[in-house]
């Protein structure tokens, strides 16, 4: 979940950091963690979290409720969306907890989860059982679905992964009908030499198919549900084997992860963007 070329220790950093900018390191890395926790029941979500006093509680699978922060991050995206009925697609799903979540609380007609990683799609599949929900293993661009076939687009800390961003806005706005809405939320960059900077993605935004509706930053609402989700974070990885423990501390958005440094002093930003295909 972090910008690898900002880890402190500078030996350590430039390897991980030449690595991580390689598309097929950042696809491995992902397909090895899915075979890590293939049969694990926990973290069936991986990202920041959305944490805001007084949010409205909505109903959990009790398995998933120890991921409640997790799972508002999504429950916030499509807090102005109307999913029932419609056909949505999601990029970059993950362990598929945010898909199980969403087709089962707003029915949608269709809930496609897809992610680059075949263990995670492979695990979803065993454990998400929805007659309305999917899960297909693919690369979030090019997308392998036919023209104007989703209502919606969804998107959570999946983003920041792909090379081509501007390539996703376009692959986004073919395979949504018009007035489909790409719904995303992720962090950037304020830096804006990062590949992962705000100002290039929102410049590849203003290029695109795709009008912008709404901005919203909700960085504080992310390094507070870091800071409240990191002991629950830091006892799940304590059961990883132990040479994994020190790196997952630093990835798995804790409070002594690189990203929450980052989000609290102002060198990355946790936005929404609310995208329409006019
Ligand atoms: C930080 S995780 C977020 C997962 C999920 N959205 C969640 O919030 O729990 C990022 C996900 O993006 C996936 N990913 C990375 N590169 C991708 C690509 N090029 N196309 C599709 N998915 C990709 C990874 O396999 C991983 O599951």
């Amino acid at each position: 979940m972090n910008d690898a070329a900002s880890l402190s220790r500078p030996r350590r950093a430039s390897l991980w950091a030449r690595l991580w900018r390689r598309p097929w390191f950042k696809r491995l890395f992902y397909e090895g963690l899915g075979l890590l926790l293939l049969l694990r029941r926990g973290m069936q979500v991986l990202n920041c979290g959305f944490h805001e006093s007084g949010y409205p509680a909505f109903p959990l699978p009790l398995d998933y409720e120890p991921e409640r922060l997790g799972l508002q991050l999504y429950h916030k995206l499509v807090a102005g969306a109307d999913l029932t009925g419609r056909d949505v697609l999601e990029t970059g799903c993950g362990r598929g907890g945010g898909a199980r979540v969403l087709a089962e609380l707003y029915r949608p007609a269709s809930y496609t989860a897809t992610d680059a990683s075949r263990m995670f799609m492979w695990a979803c599949r065993w454990r998400n059982r929805l007659p309305n929900l999917r899960f297909i293993a693919t690369v979030a661009c090019p997308l392998p679905f036919p023209d104007t076939s989703f209502d919606y687009l969804l998107t959570v800390e999946a983003v920041n992964l792909l090379p081509d961003k501007a390539g996703y806005l376009a692959e986004a706005a073919r395979v949504l009908r018009p007035g489909g809405r790409l719904l995303l939320t992720d962090y950037f960059y304020t830096r804006e030499t990062s590949g992962n900077a705000v100002g290039k993605f929102r410049a590849a935004i203003a290029a695109s198919g795709l009008r912008l509706v709404a901005e919203e930053n909700w960085t504080a609402r992310a390094v507070a549900a870091l800071e409240s989700d990191s002991p629950r974070r830091r006892a799940e990885i304590a059961r990883l084997p132990g040479f994994l423990r020190g790196p997952a501390i630093s990835f798995a958005g804790t409070t002594a992860s690189p990203l929450y440094q980052q989000l609290c002093d102002g060198r990355a930003v946790h936005l929404h963007f609310d995208l329409v295909k006019a």
